[in-house]
């Protein structure tokens, strides 16, 4: 009895799912992972990790031995106690695409046993859980929530890069059909992570903390960027507003975020969708959220006329510059370009410049980016022939090497720095024209 209480099905190896199945086989269940991606099910099964620069999850999948195997056959789901889906939620044109979930369930309920414990931790807006996912698990089973089967919502907040944080030491919060559904999802939980594992009164209530916590995040985004846009206007630096307002910070503990090109990834640009959509179909105003939405996703194209403008404070056309991009990644030392405002960056600068070559020490030529072109496999290389340089992620090694000497010495003569990394006074001392977002 106790070692089939310790098996678990993952559905989906992606950032969520792997980790989760990596952690519970650590912690001595018997895991086996599921997914559609046969070159992924192959590089998890040689232990290797498919994360570059994470050196404490290449160190767990390496550890984890014969508790882990992973395969494209769901009728392994029929052997096990706990059964987490972790599948993306992606959006298209703003419009929520359930599909992968409804996909993933339907695979579920056709293997579904009595006594199992379904959990879906992907991000979803209030609702999916009970109104999507539990017809699809008793339609196709036959089976009764809380009498056959249990089912709960348990988000996920792993943060990939994050050193401190992982999916052994994040607190959590579980929401269940029922409460024998609940408590059954906090003693698995408990079982794996050595964190707080926090009931809530409905898969809802779980939905709502997630897809709010991000909603949040896009809209002090919005807020930082909205400033940003004052102070561009009024000729001011964003930089030394915030340190003016770290004044306040320390004594209060606010928490400010930082103006850019606009945040990227799985959740953040996305999830606040979620909301909304959901919000919208219950006739609720959502314009505030609307708002903060549409203006981080205008902020590349913001960055981009800013680096036109500065040409033409020098009497150039942005037509006539060659421009190197650097970063592609949606945030700092990782190598995901979902969603990255980088990308957008480098359509309309594909669009709008002379010529066009990218670099991140994290993207290879290979990544099957449809934008941009050309990337460069150095820093060096896509220095040399540029005169302007577009900055939108602001990795350390780029922090550590791209020092206002080594721009002045490629002979860069505009830098857009749309993450607010260099200095700009020591930038701008060498002659070269500089421009941040809001300073
Ligand atoms: N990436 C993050 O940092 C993060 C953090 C918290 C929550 N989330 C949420 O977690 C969910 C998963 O995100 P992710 O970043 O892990 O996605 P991902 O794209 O990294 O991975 C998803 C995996 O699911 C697989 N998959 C898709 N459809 C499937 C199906 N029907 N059956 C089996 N496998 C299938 C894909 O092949 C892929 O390997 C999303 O809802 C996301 O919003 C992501």
């Amino acid at each position: 009895m106790e070692d089939y209480e310790k098996t678990l099905a993952v559905i989906g190896l992606g950032y969520v799912g792997l980790p989760l199945a990596v952690e519970a086989a650590l912690k001595g269940y018997a895991v086996t992972g599921i997914d559609i991606n046969e070159t992924l099910l192959s590089i998890i099964n040689q232990r290797k990790s498919p994360y570059a620069n994470d050196k404490r999850f290449e160190d767990a999948i390496a550890k984890v031995g014969d508790n882990l195997s992973a395969t494209c056959d769901f009728t392994a789901i029929q052997k096990v106690s706990t059964v987490v889906i972790c599948v993306p939620t992606p959006t298209e044109h703003n419009v929520p695409d359930l599909s992968l979930v409804e996909s993933a369930a339907k695979s579920v309920a056709a293997q579904l046993q009595p006594g199992q414990l379904v959990v879906l931790e992907s991000t979803v807006n209030p609702g999916v859980t009970r109104d999507v996912l539990l017809p699809i698990l008793e339609d196709a089973s036959g089976l009764r929530i809380g009498k056959d089967f249990f089912l709960a919502h348990c988000p996920e907040r792993i943060d990939p890069g994050n050193d401190t944080f992982y999916v052994g030491n994040l607190n959590r919060v579980v929401g269940g059909i029922t409460e024998a559904c609940t408590e059954r999802a906090v003693t698995f939980y408990s079982n794996i992570i050595d964190a707080k594992i926090i009931s809530l009164g409905s898969t809802e209530e779980a939905e709502f903390v997630k897809s709010w916590e991000n909603t949040h995040r896009n809209v002090m985004i919005a807020l930082a960027n909205s400033a940003a846009i004052i102070c561009d206007g009024l000729g001011m630096d964003i930089n030394r507003v915030l340190d003016g307002l770290q004044s306040k910070v320390d004594q209060f503990g606010l928490k400010l975020a930082t103006p850019g090109i606009g945040p990227g990834g799985h959740c953040i640009p996305e999830d606040i969708h979620y909301v909304i959509r959901r919000a919208r179909e219950s006739g609720i105003d959502t314009r505030f959220l609307d708002d903060a939405a549409e203006l981080n996703d205008k902020m590349p194209q913001y960055a981009v006329r800013q680096l036109s403008f500065l040409a033409k404070d020098k009497g150039e056309d942005l037509r006539n510059l060659r421009v190197a991009l650097l970063g592609l990644t949606y945030k700092p030392d990782i190598s995901d370009t979902r969603r990255s405002p980088a990308i957008e960056v480098a359509y309309q600068l594909e669009r709008y410049a002379k010529s066009l070559i990218a670099y991140d020490p994290y993207v290879s030529y290979t990544a099957g980016l449809a934008s941009p072109a050309v990337v460069a496999e150095s820093l060096a290389e896509a220095l040399d022939k540029a005169d302007a340089v577009f900055i939108a992620t602001a990795h350390h090694v780029l922090r550590e090497q791209l020092t206002p000497e080594l721009l002045h010495d490629n002979g860069i003569r505009y830098v857009l720095d749309g993450r607010n990394m260099l200095d700009k006074d020591a930038v701008t001392k060498l002659g070269i024209a500089y421009r941040g977002i809001g300073r």
